[in-house]
């Protein structure tokens, strides 16, 4: 097994070095266009291997070659936000970005399977999936995973319970109109509805909308990673692992919760082909709008690409 992260930064590093730990493959390779950064990176990762008793290799490089033949990319290329940005303001910019290691990583490994972390994550998702020209089931983006550990994270937090108790479920778009399903939400089964009253569920949904921008404004100089990096990883280790973890992930949709030709969160089924399912259930009506507009969001968005 060979996995490939690109973009060196803290996100990429952060997944490499999860990824390695874990032992998910036995060659983590980490690509990035500054010189040194990631050999730099990839060697100090290494170093850690007697310690932490991992065996994966961790390869640091510029060059795509040594990226050859990868079963996974992930795909973290990209500038972050700082106070003040949308996730929306980094897509020129990005587009550009995600284009361009994406033809060069698939030119290596025509059968991979991609992974988008970077932002605006459903509109770089689509930039992956046009530019390789792969099937969608092997162009998925990560954000619901993020989106629900932060929401999970905020309702055991209220709740003094363990996170481990909490489950926790978040549709749509990774932006401003992300759409979190407290009846969807549990803590040991039991949906949030019956343990909390209004006020204080639709203040959890509101901090996790603004999850990122939270991170972003204490850190001034860029957004979340460790986060971010665990949530690619889960994702990596279902498909890597053939686990098949149903987990709220960004696809292709093409008419599964009534949307078309947009990327949007949805729970999917990860196993060694990547997207194996999408499990659609029947939405309220106001949570069904919710989703519309957030889809609606993300194709005025693809819209103004120009790849
Ligand atoms: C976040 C950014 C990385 O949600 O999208 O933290």
């Amino acid at each position: 097994m060979k996995i490939t992260v690109i973009g060196a930064g803290n996100v990429g590093a952060t997944a490499a070095q999860r990824i390695a730990e874990k032992e998910l493959a036995n060659e983590v390779v980490l690509v990035d266009v500054v010189e040194g950064l990631p050999q730099g990176k990839g060697l100090d990762m290494y170093e850690s291997a007697p310690i932490e008793g991992f065996d994966s290799k961790v390869i640091g490089t510029n060059s795509y070659d040594a990226s050859a033949n990868s079963d996974v990319i992930v795909i973290t290329a990209g500038i972050a936000r700082k106070p003040g940005m949308s996730r929306d303001d980094l897509q020129a910019t990005n587009a550009n970005i995600v284009k361009s290691c994406t033809e060069q990583a698939v030119a290596k490994s025509p059968q991979a399977i991609i992974i988008v972390v970077s932002n605006p994550l459903d509109v770089m998702t689509y930039v992956a999936m046009k530019v390789s020209g792969f099937e969608r089931h092997r162009v998925i983006g990560m954000a619901g995973v993020l989106d629900s550990a932060r929401f999970r994270s905020f309702i055991a937090m209220e709740m003094n319970v363990s996170v481990q108790d909490v489950s926790a479920f978040v549709l749509g778009g990774h932006g401003d109109s992300m759409v979190p399903l407290p009846r969807y939400s549990t803590v040991a089964g039991i949906p949030l509805p019956d343990l909390m009253d209004k006020a204080t569920i639709d203040r959890l949904v509101k901090r996790t909308r603004d999850g990122g921008i939270e991170i972003v404004n204490f850190l001034k100089t860029g957004s979340a990673y460790y986060a971010p990096s665990s949530s690619a990883v889960e994702m990596v280790e279902s498909i890597v692992r053939d686990k098949k973890h149903i987990l709220p992930c960004s696809v292709w949709l093409q008419g599964e919760y009534g949307l078309k030709n947009v990327f949007a969160g949805v729970p999917v089924k990860l196993g060694k082909n990547g997207l194996e399912e999408i499990i659609q259930i029947k939405l309220f009506p106001e949570e069904q709008e919710a989703l519309n507009k957030s889809g609606a969001d993300v194709q005025a968005n693809i819209a103004k690409l120009s790849l």
